[in-house]
């Protein structure tokens, strides 16, 4: 499979993917890294593991859907099979979602559907939560809120700042980024209507 992954940042999830694909038995690879910002590090990780690289910065476009429209254009030159979206800190338009409906997956550091949008880490720990984690999923157009494919769980300790608790979430997305884009190179994972379908079985 060729995977394009999107990125804004650090791109930890990139590099856990790109080491993934390290394997020889690994049944995919990625071939192209886009960001927004062109000063994100993921760049540089792909750029050090001879991944085409694309930066193209929203500042440029006037509209949301003028941008999308070029992001689009910039994927489908990649050909890919599936667009993993680490770190992309961009809202997509309906016309993107529905470019890529059923090969476009993105990972949010919650229990969806509980802490969708930002800062899920602090407002876990405000809201006094013992268990917290990470939610793969497919990519609908409402914001966070598609079909979960995979989650894992970390305790919430108490005394937890945001950058314990993102530590430990992080070490979660390394583990279960990999494993879900191997379950779609592997042609086992589909989504289905508002579904999404693992070796035929429905995940709730
Ligand atoms: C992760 O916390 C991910 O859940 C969220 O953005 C962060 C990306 O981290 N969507 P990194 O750039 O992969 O380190």
């Amino acid at each position: 499979s060729r995977i394009v992954v999107l990125i804004s940042g650090s791109g930890t999830n990139l590099q856990a993917i790109i080491d993934a694909c390290d394997d020889k038995n690994y049944p995919g690879e990625v071939v192209g890294v886009l960001s927004n910002k062109e000063d994100a590090y993921g760049l540089t990780r792909a750029k050090d593991a001879n991944i085409a690289t694309v930066s193209l910065s929203h500042k440029a476009f006037t509209t949301r859907e003028d941008y999308d429209q070029a992001l689009i254009a910039k994927i489908d030159a990649f050909d890919a099979d599936l667009i993993v979206l680490a770190g992309f800190m961009r809202i997509l338009t309906p016309a993107f979602v529905q470019h890529f409906q059923g090969k476009l997956i993105n990972i949010h550091p919650s229990l969806l559907p509980k802490y969708q949008g930002l800062n899920t880490h602090q407002r876990a720990i405000d809201a006094g939560e013992t268990e917290h984690g990470v939610s793969v999923h497919f990519v609908t157009e409402e914001l966070d809120g598609g079909p979960v494919i995979l989650q894992a769980k970390v305790p919430v300790f108490d005394g937890d700042t945001v950058d314990d608790l993102s530590a430990r979430v992080h070490e979660q997305e390394h583990r279960i980024y990999p494993l879900v884009v191997k379950w779609f190179a592997e042609k086992r994972l589909t989504m289905q209507g508002d579904n999404a379908v693992l070796d035929g079985n429905v995940l709730a």
